[in-house]
């Protein structure tokens, strides 16, 4: 049976939960390989909904696997949060079925603080408007070789000592440079030694489980344009989203990803500063916002909304290689006289086919539109293509001929079962 990795192409929240939930039947184990608690993935099953931050989407399926790998940055509390609520709802979380890598790096209380703090230090229009979540200063820690990693927990002498380590530095900083209270190393050891006791249970050889499933389906989070290098840089999140890392952020080689499936929303979201070209500040805007439901799943922030990218599509076809799009909320265009393609952008007195590389240089970018005409019909109901209005149909084909890709699934509604 082959492997899927399933991407984000656009800025995030496209609606992977949704699929990987979706896909999670056919896996006998499901990843995550990069990202922390920034991600908030959403799924419905029988009408009920459920937000997973850490836990991957394949949870509610009794008896999958689900691997939190090494490329992954994870916090305990709400790692312990996730656990309890899932339990709570009958959901079987114990150590036979969830597993953490010993060595995916965990994130601290003083990261969370750094986090907040850089934020607030940062200018107006320099604020990259992250989650919170502490999750840029803990991949800092990592590539700085100081971090520490979960496997650390099964040793509460060389915790005790990490921490005190990282503190000195931070503290000069958090007293000196952004005035914010310093940290004691004592009292956010005995603040974490309880939840670090109760994932000891849950380390493992994450790499080793990959081998010897049959399938696996990896779970990326955030999208393509917030991967660290080939995103909106700065305006982007800490970790490299792009499918090339759940190889190396889950400890496998790239030869085994099979099927690699682009999560692409009929329209576009952002949440958090940087350049959005296709940003809509007027009434289709709003009408995508209130129709799509549009408020961040982990910090309830309202998300910008804009007509569908072609360019950041094409770029995240070039930079994934995805064997398949998946198109997700095509519902909510539903009602819309006109429906807009992005297929090109004005730049420099010329027109170009995909982001410019220099920094920031998506701000100065003219979206070129291709305009189709919408369609009234509800199409939540919609199972097969067959059911789908002729204008929803020639959408979706333009986008396949632009981007080069085929659609393999199309998500018409939040349920698991609305697909086809
Ligand atoms: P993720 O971060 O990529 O997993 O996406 P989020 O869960 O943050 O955001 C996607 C939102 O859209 C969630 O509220 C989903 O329940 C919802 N959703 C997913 N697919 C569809 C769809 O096809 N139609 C509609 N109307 N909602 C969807
Ligand atoms: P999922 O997996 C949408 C954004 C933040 C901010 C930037 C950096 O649900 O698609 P960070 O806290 O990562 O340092 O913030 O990245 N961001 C997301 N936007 N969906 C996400 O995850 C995101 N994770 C981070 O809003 O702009
Ligand atoms: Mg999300």
């Amino acid at each position: 049976m082959s492997n899927m990795v399933v991407f984000g192409s656009q800025w995030g929240d496209e609606g992977k939960g949704k699929v990987v939930d979706m896909l999670a039947e056919k896996a006998d184990a499901i990843v995550r390989f990069q990202g922390g608690n920034n991600a908030g993935h959403t799924l419905v099953v029988d009408g009920e909904q459920c937000i997973l931050h850490l836990i991957p989407s394949g949870i509610l399926h009794p008896g999958k696997q689900c691997l939190i790998g090494n490329g992954v940055v994870l916090d305990p509390f709400v790692f312990c949060q996730e656990l309890d609520k899932l339990a709570a709802k009958g959901v079987d979380v114990s150590a036979s079925r969830v597993m953490i890598s010993k060595k995916t790096h965990v994130i601290m209380p003083y990261h969370c603080r750094m986090d907040a703090a850089r934020e607030s230090s940062r200018s107006e229009d320099g604020r990259i408007g992250t989650t919170g979540r502490g999750i840029g200063p803990c991949y800092e820690d990592k590539m700085h070789r100081c971090g520490i990693r979960a496997g650390d927990f099964a040793d509460p002498e060389l915790l005790k000592q990490k921490i005190s380590t990282a503190l000195e530095e931070k503290n000069v900083l958090f007293k000196h440079l952004y005035g914010v209270e310093p940290m004691d190393a004592q009292a956010v050891f005995d603040e974490v030694l309880p939840v670090a006791e109760r994932l000891v249970p849950y380390l493992g050889d994450v790499s080793s489980a990959i081998q010897a499933a049959d399938c696996v389906l990896f779970e990326g989070a955030q999208g393509t344009h917030l991967d660290i290098d080939h995103g909106t840089y700065p305006f982007v999140t800490s970790s490299n989203t792009v499918t090339a890392n759940a190889a190396s952020g889950s400890g496998c080689s790239p030869r085994v990803l099979d099927r690699i499936i682009a999560i692409v929303k009929a329209y576009t979201t952002r949440v958090g500063s940087g350049p959005f070209p296709t940003e809509l500040l007027d009434a289709d805007g709003d009408y995508l916002q209130s129709q799509g439901h549009e408020f961040g799943a982990t910090t309830g922030r309202k998300r910008r909304c804009g007509w569908l990218d072609l360019v950041v599509l094409k770029e995240s076809a070039r930079l994934n290689g995805p064997t398949e799009l998946a198109i997700t909320k095509l519902d909510v265009l539903s009602g819309l006289k006109e429906v807009k393609l992005c297929v090109g952008y004005e730049y420099k007195g010329g027109t170009i086919a995909y982001p410019p590389q220099e920094q920031n240089g998506m701000a100065y970018v003219t979206p070129v539109y291709e305009t189709l005409p919408g369609w009234d019909e509800d199409i939540s109901d919609a199972r097969s293509w067959d059911d789908l209005p002729e204008n929803a149909v020639k959408y979706l084909r333009r986008i396949e001929e632009i981007s080069g890709v085929k659609i393999g699934i199309v998500s018409v509604g939040p349920d698991r079962v609305q697909t086809f």
